[in-house]
């Protein structure tokens, strides 16, 4: 299936199955929720008796006779000081106390997605881009992040908010102030709502055209290289120029339509305040109301349509967070293709005899890749596996490590199915050195102790010593504190498969497999690579796949394999007797 770039494109309901997904994670700490809760509890409770005081001062000023007592108006300023303080301070002792529970969740989910995508086949990750995969979990960290913020402290406590300010202005100033502010509310809410879906899809454009455009920058700069050798930095900068003008044009729509939200928002603001404050005005004058009364209405239609304006930010935000969670927690419902059996056992390894009974396998259902490979390496042997590039030699040995199942047929090492046992015991088992070796982007000393975490460091210096790494490493100047760089590409290919030989000495398995493990050597580095893997290889079953067959003429039995069968097979001496296609590759290469 092809991975959906955008996937917040598609989801347009709020989404209330996530917080439900969410919900175990906020449990961890209880007693922290409680009280932040409190504490929001209390900031709303001092939020709205704020105008109150207001209104007191206010009075007080107006209906003083005598000037020169100020104690009273003092007294009520200093409560509102007080009360201001207090209403900051409790909101950041809850951002406080409820930031620990975030960062918990998030820590929590993203390890959770970490270890599930590691036991994810490798046809998953195959087919999906590593990039894209970063970033949907980082938006749905910043999702859970977002989500839990706002929903629980901003959309949450207005609406309480609201419907506190709705009571007491029925109450204390009779109902048409109670209905004003409701229905000014109610359609201050539906219009954010329905002006911030219609802008959607401007705020997507601008969204596109950024990736776009970066994503044209990076992949430019990607391919530094390729672009000086053909010396086509004025065609870059003119794609990314033409990128970056869709991008300013989006950007423009896009802020006109941010424009038409905020003036309708501010009219209907201004609308209902006027009508409010007019209303108050009246009653002032006909002395139905205080001086304060007026000062304390206006106060609530202030702080209450404050939270109010960053409402459409927050829905359309909610929106997507929903859905980049919902999408990281996707990724948690995929089942892995390979599992273990829920009874299946550890490997017991003895000597390492591996068995290839009658196996069939293809990757997609029209291709077969392996036809009727039957085949066994005993115990200590090393057996060879030849063919034409594209015959499946690498497939075999993907299908040794149980990267795929396979579709007719069983493997099997020291008589055990390979499907029967944990892949853990299986994988730790058998060691290889690939066709590609990637390091990680760190030293070389940390890449060859990959191979065996717990090995001391002698071991490792042992190990690099035996993949003759030795004297590569003493002409660097960092020695074997060299940076390898991403993916290991400041190393030539060759001292890539030296690395990767040396872990494997590390890993110190009882069966090896080596898959084209010289091809990128020169014959010099070639021949001592394959004493040392004669040495390593001494007394272990050995699984060897060779593109030059004078590498192999020691083996046991070579498989000639073509096309996914095998047509021929037999030792070296055997197999030129036969006069067969074995017999012509050997020609062939001689010659060369
Ligand atoms: N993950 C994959 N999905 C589909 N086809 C694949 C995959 N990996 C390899 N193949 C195909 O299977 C065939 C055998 O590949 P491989 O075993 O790597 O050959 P080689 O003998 O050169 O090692 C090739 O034609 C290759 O294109
Ligand atoms: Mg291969």
């Amino acid at each position: 299936m092809r991975p959906n770039p955008h996937p917040e494109l598609e989801v347009t309901q709020l989404n209330w199955r996530v917080v439900k997904m969410l919900w175990p994670y906020l449990l961890e700490f209880k007693s922290r929720i409680i009280f932040a809760i409190i504490c929001l509890v209390l900031t709303k409770v001092a939020s709205v008796y704020l105008p109150f005081i207001l209104k007191d001062i206010v009075d007080t000023l107006d209906t003083q006779q005598d000037n020169r007592v100020f104690l009273v108006p003092f007294g009520l300023v200093a409560a509102y000081g007080m009360v201001r303080l207090t209403v900051v301070l409790f909101a950041e002792i809850r951002d406080t106390l409820f930031g620990r529970v975030t960062e918990r969740a998030i820590r929590r989910v993203g390890l959770k997605v970490f270890r599930h995508l590691h036991q994810l086949d490798l046809d998953f990750h195959l087919n999906r881009q590593t990039g894209g995969l970063s970033r949907d979990i980082d938006r749905g960290n910043s999702g859970v992040s977002f989500l839990m913020r706002f929903m629980v402290f901003n959309i949450v406590p207005t609406l309480i908010e609201i419907v506190m300010v709705i009571t007491i202005l029925w109450v204390n100033y009779g109902i048409w102030f109670a209905v004003i502010t409701g229905t000014s509310i109610i359609s201050y809410i539906a219009y954010s709502i329905y002006a911030t879906e219609w802008r959607t899809r401007y705020i997507r454009a601008a969204n596109k055209a950024d990736s776009s455009s970066n994503t044209r920058a990076i992949d430019s700069l990607l391919n530094y290289e390729t672009v000086k050798y053909f010396t086509n930095e004025n065609h870059e900068a003119q794609a990314y120029d033409e990128q970056l003008s869709h991008w300013e044009k989006a950007k423009t729509q896009n802020r006109l339509s941010l424009f038409a939200l905020n003036a309708g928002q501010a009219i209907i603001i201004s609308l209902s305040i006027t009508a409010m404050l007019g209303l108050a005005a009246y009653q002032v004058t006909y002395e139905q109301m205080t001086l304060g009364d007026f000062v304390l209405i206006n106060a609530f239609m202030m702080q209450l349509f404050i939270p109010l304006n960053f409402l459409g930010f927050v829905y359309r935000e909610i929106k997507n967070s929903l859905a980049n969670i919902e999408n990281m927690f996707g990724l948690l419902l995929k089942n892995p293709k390979i599992q273990d059996k829920e009874n299946a056992k550890e490997l017991s390894i003895d000597k390492g005899g591996i068995q290839f009974n009658n196996i069939s396998f293809a990757y997609h259902k029209d291709r077969q890749i392996l036809k009727n490979i039957s085949f066994s390496i005993g115990a200590g042997q090393k057996v060879a596996v030849v063919g034409d590039s594209g015959s499946g030699k690498s497939t075999l040995v993907k299908l040794l490590f149980r990267f795929y199942d396979v579709n007719q047929g069983s493997i099997s090492v020291d008589g055990q199915d390979i499907d029967q046992i944990t892949q853990h015991s299986l994988r730790k088992n058998i060691g290889i050195v690939p066709q590609d070796t990637v390091l990680f982007n760190d030293t070389l000393f940390s890449n060859v102790h990959y191979g065996n975490p717990k090995a001391s460091k002698d071991e490792v210096l042992k190990a690099i010593d035996m993949a003759h790494l030795s004297e590569f490493i003493s002409s660097l100047p960092d020695g074997y504190n060299t940076q390898v760089g991403e993916r290991g590409l400041k190393l030539s290919g060759g001292e890539k498969q030296r690395v990767a030989i040396a872990r494997t000495i590390l890993k110190n398995p009882a069966i090896l497999v080596f898959d084209e493990a010289t091809s990128s050597l020169d014959s010099h580095s070639e021949q001592a690579i394959l004493n040392a893997i004669k040495e390593i290889a001494e007394n272990r079953t050995s699984l060897v796949i060779a593109h030059r067959l004078s590498t192999i003429i020691d083996a046991d039995n070579i498989i000639v394999l073509r096309q996914g069968e095998i047509i021929e097979q037999g030792n070296h001496q055997a197999l030129l007797a036969q006069q067969g296609y074995y017999q012509k590759m050997w020609k062939l290469q001689q010659s060369s």
